[in-house]
This record gives C-alpha cells, structure tokens and sequence, in this order.
C-alpha cells in the first residue's frame, strides 16, 4: 500500500522489484548487506539491515525477491529489501503471538527501562539515524535530525506513560461488592506506516505498543525501509526480546500483506498513518474482526490569517507549517485564507521569504528543502498546480519541476494567489510544496470555507483578539489547531483528526489505544 498516495499502488517508478535466482541468493544478499552500508557512509554501519525481522532473525523472502530503494535526490541505488508476502507475514504474527504471552506479563517498570534504553540509543545515534531518513526520505539533515528527535520523543513519553497505566475502584452499586478496574495489553498489534516521516512514525506506534505490553509486526513503506530496520537493530540492543517487534516489508505484495495484518484473527489492533482512501480500505478489513484502530489519515488543513494578526509571525508560521518536509506533512496547511485588507502584503512578504529557499540534496549543507518522494507525488503537484492555473488563479512564485538540481524529484517551492474554492488545490491535500492562498471578507465566510471539506485533521490561524481566538479555535472541525503558530507537533499532545482524518489519538493519550478496559467484581465481601 502506497500509504500517502489515493490509489493502491503496487508500482512505483522509484522501486522495482528484482528476483534473484534461489542458488545465488545468499551470496548476492552478503554482497548487498555490505554495499548498501557503505552507500549510506553511517559511522556505524550496523544500522544498516537489507532484511526483514521476524522471530528474532533478520529473514529474507521465501522466495527470493528483492526492492530495489533509491535516494530520491539523486536517484541512485540505496539497496535492497525482501518483498515478503503472506506467508511472511503469517509467520511475523504467529511470532509476535508466542512473545506476547512473556511481554504481555512484563512489569511496567521492566519495559520503561527497556523503552528508556531504546531511546538513548536513538540519541547516541542520532546523525547516523538523520543520514539515513536524508538519503531515503529526501529532507535535509537538519529537518531529518528533527525527525529523530521527535521519533526519539515518542519512546520517553511512553516509557513514562508505561508505569502510569492505572486501574481505578469504583464505589460499588450493591452491598458486599467491590469494584475494580484493570487496564490489561490488547495483544499483537499491526503497525503500517508512510514515508513522510519514515522514523518518528515508527516510535509514535511502537512506543505506545510496547510501554502497554502489546507485540508488533510492522510493516514500513517501501520508499524508507531503512530507518525501520534500524530502529529494529536499535531496540534488539536495548533488550526488547526476540518475536516482539517483527518487520515485514513489501511492495509488489502490499495488498495481500496488508489485508492479513488487518484480518488475522491473532491481531488485535492495527495503526496506520497514511492516505484517506487506504485508510478506508484497512478499516473495512478491520472490521471483520472487530479490531481496534487507529488512524491518522490524509488532512486538507486550512492556514487563516486575519486582519487583526502579526504579519511577520503569520508568515513565518506558513513558512514552517506549508513548506516541512517540502509541504509532505499530513498537517502541513494546504489553504491559506487572507483576509482582504492584509492579503497583498502576506502574499508580498511569503513571496520574498520562499525566494531565499536553496532546494537541493538534503545533505549539502545549505540545502533548505529537499526533494519531493517520488514521481507520481510530482505529477499530483503538477494537476493541482495546472487546475489552479486553469481556473483562474496567479502564479507568484515557482511553478515548475527543478531539473537544473539534479536527477531526483525536485519541484520549486510555488505559490499561488487567487485560487478559487473549487480547484483541486483547494479541496484535497496537495502534499506536495504549494501555498495556494485565497482571499476572504469575513470571520463567518472563511470558516464555511475552512470547513468545507470532509476531512479535518489540523487547521491554523493568526489573530491577536482574544474572544476570536476562542471563537474560531472552536468553530474548526478539527482534531488540532494551531493559533498564532504553525508547528503543533510533539510527543506529548493528542495527536490525530476528526471527520475523515482518522479514529483514536496517538501521543499523549495514544497508550490508552493499546489497552483494554477490564472491570472485575469482587463479591462475597
Ligand atoms: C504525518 O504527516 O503523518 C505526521 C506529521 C507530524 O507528526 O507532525
């Protein structure tokens, strides 16, 4: 599943699939283990895995077929990884069952320090975990070291949050009874993450798995297996015990891959970040089984500026919340409404500021942002940008493919003005590094607007009045707003949407999504 794209894709133009003949299988992976480590140039090249892990062992595929994964700056080779299938999967979760009896019944306390452990390990590899999400994901060194910290964040807060899983005593209805409830592990949990953030997407799900006492199999995207199997390598070090994390990757087999995780009988949650349309899809799958879920599916976030804000923090804030990870975020705002009176002068300054960005190879150090993930994420970028154009609206800034930077798949930082409420740009998320501002009259007029769509993750504004502040804070249908900032993010807050966004939170209420609720009557009292 191609988990930030609207389709089911099982073909990528940056991935292929490559079968090596069964005799030379071997060989060619002990060649390949040691030439992909090389190509990432890690100070420590034991991060670097071109395996699945299940059990405990890094695996290959049953029958021998490989993914090719290529940098998307440059589209070189990066290495490969096992396209697994069912059966892979069905042993992953038969594993992740077996260790479930033991990790299930660990002490609390036993996995904060296991979690803790994890995390030091993340900091104490920190540029090596960087190098790796830059030469897989694209983002600069700088915004990938952010994603480590982030990712690294999600493993403390629930460390902390594993020995805070309280029961309660409830005053009982009838004489002679006590009341007690007991939060309990639900299981083996199936973790399915996207490309955007190919580490802090990993730990948001994993953490949360392991502090409740839950067994996962992941399966990561095809585009940034790396990071993965190095966080895998990384919490093996830090004690987790063999068939808890197992690893599944795939491309080619995405679909019969994902439909076992959501419908094996043995799994007993499942957590996806991705697009709405695959989201969908794994919720119908769900379903059968009765699964709990969480979601956290594609957003259309609407940026509001009123008449009333700071201009330079309004800016500034659309500079970091449209343009992180080159507007590849599912936060990142895809509207921006202007108020009438401030709109020539935002769109004047945002103009100025997105004419300093440097894009380029996220590991040249002036480099401010990367390139887009991969071809078919350009063409999106292209029809929304055309459609716009073609209905009406300016082009101010940008506006076309980069070539002159390099072989990858790059596309200029690109603002429009004048976009009308009806083009693509404004009614699905573009994903892609695309300010498309339009102007508004009234509070009551750009909140229609802001709400007219039916997904509903995150959603911004600037203003300086404080009773609008609370009026319009309330009034968007989202799961998240940001007022007077455009970085909402962080392990520690109820991260997930509302509407077609998604189902549960992940963050700060996020381990409750991996226990269930046990009341116990104690009677003859
Ligand atoms: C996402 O894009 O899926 C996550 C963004 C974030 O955590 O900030």
């Amino acid at each position: 599943m191609s988990f930030r794209t609207p389709i089911l894709s099982t073909t990528s133009k940056r991935l292929s699939i490559i079968r090596f003949p069964p005799s030379t299988h071997r060989i060619s992976l002990f060649r390949m283990a040691s030439s992909s480590a090389a190509v990432f140039g890690l100070k420590d090249s034991t991060l670097i895995h071109n395996q699945g892990f299940i059990d405990g062992k890094w695996t290959d595929s049953q029958k021998g077929a490989k993914i090719v994964v290529t940098n998307p700056a440059t589209l070189e080779e990066l290495g490969h990884i096992p396209e697994m299938g069912l059966a892979e999967t069905q042993e992953a979760i038969e594993a992740a069952s077996k260790a479930f009896k033991t990790w299930g019944k660990t002490t609390a306390k036993h996995r904060h320090d296991i979690l803790m452990k994890f995390y030091h390990l993340m900091k104490q590899h920190e540029d090596d975990l960087a190098r790796i999400i830059t030469l897989e994901n694209g983002k600069p060194f700088a915004e990938a070291k952010g994603e480590v910290a982030y990712s690294a964040s999600f493993l403390e807060w629930y460390a902390e949050e594993a020995v805070r899983t309280y029961g309660e005593t409830i005053p009982s209805a009838f004489p002679g009874l006590r009341n007690v409830v007991i939060r309990q592990p639900v299981g083996v949990v199936s973790i399915l993450t996207p490309w955007n953030f190919p580490s802090a997407m990993i730990t948001r799900k994993l953490g949360a798995a392991l502090a409740a006492g839950c067994t996962a199999v992941i399966k990561p995207p095809p585009e940034t297996p790396f990071s993965c199997l190095a966080l895998v390598e990384l919490a093996n070090q830090a004690g987790v015990p063999a068939g808890v994390i197992n690893t599944v990757t795939t491309q080619a087999n995405v679909v019969e891959v994902g439909k076992e995780m959501c419908t094996n009988h043995t799994v007993h949650k499942i957590s996806f970040t991705g697009s709405t349309p695959v989201a969908k899809l794994l919720y119908g799958y769900a379903s059968g089984t009765m699964k709990k879920v969480s979601i956290e599916a594609g957003g259309n976030a609407p940026f509001i500026v009123f008449d009333d804000a700071d201009i330079d923090a309004a800016v500034e804030g659309a500079i970091a919340c449209k343009f992180r990870g080159s507007g590849q975020t599912c936060v990142c705002a895809n509207r921006i409404y202007v108020q009438s009176s401030v709109y020539a002068e935002f769109a004047s300054r945002l103009a100025e500021k997105v004419a300093t960005f440097k894009v380029g190879n996220g590991l040249e150090k002036d480099t401010t942002h990367g390139p887009l993930i991969h071809e078919r994420a350009i063409e999106k970028v292209e029809t929304h940008v055309e459609d716009a154009l073609k209905r009406g609206a300016q082009l101010v800034h940008g506006g076309k493919r980069l070539t002159s930077v390099g072989p990858g798949t790059f596309y200029a930082p690109t603002i429009l003005s004048d976009v009308p409420h009806d083009a693509l740009i404004n009614q699905e998320e573009t994903f892609g590094p695309v300010a498309s501002l339009t102007k508004f009259e009234t509070e009551e007029e750009v909140l229609k607007l802001a709400n007219d769509v039916q997904v509903g993750l995150a959603g911004y504004f600037f203003s300086r009045d404080i009773g609008r502040v609370w009026r319009v804070a309330e009034a968007l249908e989202v799961g998240m707003v940001g007022t007077n900032t455009g970085l909402i993010s962080q392990a520690v807050i109820p991260f997930g949407g509302v509407k077609e966004s998604g189902l549960g939170r992940e963050g700060s209420h996020g381990i409750e999504e991996y226990m269930n609720t046990k009341f116990i009557a104690f009677g003859g009292i």
